[in-house]
């Protein structure tokens, strides 16, 4: 193998993550040649978020440059001129095949050893195939996944060849509903297959669920729930011309979008920290079974506090503050406490807009106007509120059940609680 480089600080992954911990570095005042940034991405970390939404539109989409971490928290655009001017060394379009955590090394798909001191692990997840589910084909030419910029240009250009055409999105989580949006804008006719009652399963009520549903099929879009696909149909160039359901349905594509949930990249590290809940198990500084070993976002599973309990979460927020809150405790040991984080959620579709904070457990009590375009639910746990969500409202408004939920006030009276809706945040 070829001599290797060292560094003191690397950051494995050049996702969300990595952005916001560089940013952090920087802050906290690193010196040339210190970090390195390696990544199987062949640009430099951008906001993740923006591939199924302005990515995706017809009309001035969002592009590289444009979105590179941090803007999505209003914060520096880190181009690969500043990681330049800040002697950041970024390793890209580069896989790291093996980390070995005693020796303090990572062998890289073109043969390099490169050594750190402290290490962090940002490898993010990767999107779950139908494969792994018995069905076979999705490497067919017209069926998409996204989760990086080449997935989402390739989505892209197979968009821009079925205008008026019929696209099946298999999955009806986030990607699942972003991308169908998206499609609907791009004049593309769109049916959602998904196994659940309804959309968004892990999060909606059938409340809530039913208004985005009603919404989308007021834009056209079809919705074949409960069940999922058996097999493709495909024609003589490989391309799939209709999807088959479980159900015996049949219906014809020239299309097709996968959105059924990831994993995370844990599998350099099996065999080397301790894992959980689908994640390598952090404390709250972030840091592993290995003390030189950090992992945040998508891939750590962290305690969070006010839940009791080890959680591993999917969402840019949570890869964003992680990723500080490590480089902190690295930099500033003595002082930084435990990561203190309450889970927050979001999306935008169309015109509309939810947040949601803390966790879905418990009871929904649901407040506001559901014909109109404002409305909410509190989801109350052992008689405290431990979860709002909040659709159209105010930057005010959102953070007033921030507020709350991070409060967690008991309350008795559930009745009560509806009727107050959305004052009943203001008012504390
Ligand atoms: P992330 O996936 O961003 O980065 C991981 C990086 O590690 C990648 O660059 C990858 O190539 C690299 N890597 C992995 N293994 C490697 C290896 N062996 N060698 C080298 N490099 C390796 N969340 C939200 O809250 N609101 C939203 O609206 C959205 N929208 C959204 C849209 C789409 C299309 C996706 C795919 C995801 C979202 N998310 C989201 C989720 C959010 O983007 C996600 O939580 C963060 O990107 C997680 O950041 P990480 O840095 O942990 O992983
Ligand atoms: P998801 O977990 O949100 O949804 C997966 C969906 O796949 C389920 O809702 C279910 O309907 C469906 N499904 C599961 N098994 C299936 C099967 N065998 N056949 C057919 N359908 C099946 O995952 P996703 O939508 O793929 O999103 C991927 C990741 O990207 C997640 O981590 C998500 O948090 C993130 N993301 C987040 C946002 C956001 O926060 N706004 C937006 C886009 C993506």
């Amino acid at each position: 193998a070829e001599m290797g480089r060292a560094f003191v600080y690397v950051i494995l992954g050049g996702g969300v993550a990595a952005g916001y911990a560089a940013l952090e570095f920087s802050r906290k005042g690193i010196s040339p040649g210190d970090l390195c940034i390696i990544s199987e991405e062949s640009v430099v970390p951008y906001e993740r978020p923006a591939l199924s939404k302005g990515f995706l539109l017809p009309e001035a989409p969002a592009r590289l440059p444009s979105f590179h971490t941090c803007v999505g928290a209003n914060d520096e655009r880190l181009t690969p001129k500043w990681y330049r001017e800040h002697g950041i060394e970024l390793v890209l379009g580069t896989r790291v095949r093996s980390v070995d955590v005693r020796r303090k090394t990572l062998l890289t798909a073109t043969g390099e050893t490169i050594s750190y001191k402290i290490l962090i692990v940002a490898t993010g997840a990767r999107a779950l195939k139908l494969e792994e589910f018995g069905v076979k084909g999705s490497e067919a030419e017209n069926v998409c996944y996204l989760r990086n910029v080449a997935d989402a240009t390739r989505l892209v250009n197979v968009m821009q060849s079925c205008v008026g055409g019929n696209a099946v999105v298999i999955g009806g989580g986030y990607i699942g509903m972003e991308c169908a949006a998206s499609l609907v804008i791009n004049k593309i006719n769109v049916t959602v297959v998904f196994p659940e009652a309804h959309c968004m399963a892990r999060l909606f009520t059938p409340k809530i669920a039913q208004y985005y549903e009603d919404y989308y099929k007021s834009k056209g879009v079809k919705f074949v729930k409960g069940t999922v696909l058996s097999s493709f149909e495909t024609n003589s160039e490989g391309k799939v011309t209709a999807v088959t359901l479980r159900d015996g349905t049949r219906l014809p594509a020239d299309m097709v979008v996968v959105g059924i949930g990831i994993r995370a990249n844990t599998s350099l590290f099996d065999d080397q920290l301790t894992l959980e809940k689908g994640g390598i198990k952090v404390n709250g500084r972030l840091q592993t079974s290995n003390s030189s070993v950090y992992a945040v976002g998508d891939v750590a599973a962290f305690p969070v506090k006010i839940f009791n309990e080890i959680r591993r979460l999917e969402h840019v927020d949570s890869a964003r503050k992680s990723a500080r809150h490590a480089v902190a405790a690295i930099m500033e040991p003595n002082k930084t406490g435990d990561f203190d984080y309450l889970p927050f959620f979001y999306s935008r579709v169309f015109t509309l807009s939810w947040q949601f904070y803390g966790d879905n457990v418990g009871e929904a009590v649901h407040f506001g106007d559901f014909s109109d375009k404002t409305f909410g639910a509190y989801w109350v746990y052992k008689g405290q509120i431990t979860g709002s969500f909040l659709e159209g409202c105010s930057k005010e408004e959102y953070e007033a059940i921030a507020k709350l939920t991070r409060l967690r006030p008991m309350v008795q009276d559930l009745d009560e609680l509806a009727k107050q809706g959305l004052e009943f945040a203001l008012k504390n």
